[in-house]
């Protein structure tokens, strides 16, 4: 037997059912994907329920306020995906009469749209042959092929499209590629592999030759950046605070946070002080304490950051600031919803 058959053997055998299998809408599937990436299914589970409660067809998505969708994303990290996400529904619904494209190219050419994406929903939906490649098939074809070519370099990119394509099943391509999906997240999964027990072990090149472990090559990625956040975290006397929303680009662009300063170290409360009067936003204040001792460290894919939450209390009445029991209601980093948790006023 090749090797596609014995994956949808063992896909018959052994697939989770998830609420995105059961259908060919092409707005849910595409939903799902944009939602899984980078997350695994026990974690966006959750939020596709949510979202498709919410928004149960393009048109209510695309025209929920950003705030809304925001909200909803909450927790999940990553948030250009929750921004294209929208701006995506807002084309289909107005630009497309609500029809996603059916085919591999007219789906690519969305936003947020890549060619993993495309080819799961012109698979999924439309039967397109199609193969998708995400980390699971890198993972699968490296093993299973015995290939140490590495998975994010350009010559690997291509490499393992065109290997995917070789042994699809292009009359299977939508059970193949959930297939070979759910074979790398439950049987040849990353760290602990269930060879022993593998269908196909007596043809994996990497169990013969005892590479398991060492494959997929990956290139270390770049360098992270250490970055340092002071949070300012005014309180007047009737419970106020003051929310600004992130501007420009980045990683939370649009969500909301406690005034910031960036510093280039940790600072002690003397070397916040004169930083704080330069602020226009932020009224003097009479006392400044830290919250944290330790600071909290919020890691993310290239960039560490190093947060530290001041409290500052002041007597005037701050008169552009938000109620603290309404906080709860903006759109803000899960690093400042866990500290809004903590603390109680
Ligand atoms: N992760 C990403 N896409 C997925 C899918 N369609 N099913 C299960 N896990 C996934």
């Amino acid at each position: 037997m090749t090797f596609a058959p014995k994956i949808l053997n063992w896909y018959r055998e052994h697939q989770r059912n998830l609420p995105w299998r059961e259908t060919r809408d092409p707005y849910k599937v595409w939903l799902s994907e944009i939602i899984l990436q980078q997350t695994r299914v026990a974690q966006g589970m959750p939020y596709y329920l949510k979202f498709v409660e919410a928004f149960p067809t393009v048109h209510e998505l695309a025209i929920a306020p950003e705030e809304q969708v925001l909200k909803l994303w909450q927790g999940l990290g990553y948030y250009s995906r929750a921004r294209n996400l929208h701006a995506t529904a807002k084309i289909v619904a107005e630009d497309f009469d609500g029809k996603f494209p059916e085919t591999y190219k007219g789906l690519k050419s969305l936003k947020g749209v890549g060619d993993y994406t495309a080819s799961a929903i012109a698979s999924f939906c439309f039967d397109v042959p199609e193969p998708v490649v995400d980390g699971n098939v890198y993972r699968v074809l490296s093993r299973y092929f015995g290939i140490d070519i590495p998975i994010n370099s350009t010559e690997g990119i291509k490499f393992f499209k065109e290997l995917a394509r070789e042994v699809m099943d292009p009359e299977n391509i939508r059970d193949y590629n959930q297939g070979i999906m759910e074979f790398g997240a439950i049987q040849c999964a990353p760290k602990k592999p269930y060879c022993l027990l593998c269908p196909i072990q007596e043809s994996c090149v990497a169990l013969k030759e005892n590479k398991v472990d060492q494959l997929p090559v990956k290139l270390t990625k770049t360098k992270v950046r250490n970055r340092y956040f002071n949070y300012l975290v005014l309180l007047d006397d009737d419970g106020n605070t003051i929310l600004e929303q992130r501007k420009g680009k980045g990683i939370w662009q649009n969500l909301y946070q406690f005034p910031l300063i960036e510093s280039e170290k940790m600072l002690q409360a003397e070397e916040l002080r004169p930083l704080i009067h330069k602020k226009d936003t932020v009224p003097q204040t009479e006392s400044i304490s830290l919250y944290n001792n330790e600071p909290v460290v919020h890691k993310l894919s290239h960039q560490h950051l190093y947060t530290q939450f001041w409290i500052l209390k002041t007597s005037d009445i701050l008169k552009e600031g938000t109620p603290w029991e309404e906080i709860g209601g903006f759109p803000v980093p899960v690093l400042i919803a866990d500290f809004i948790k903590t603390l109680k006023i």
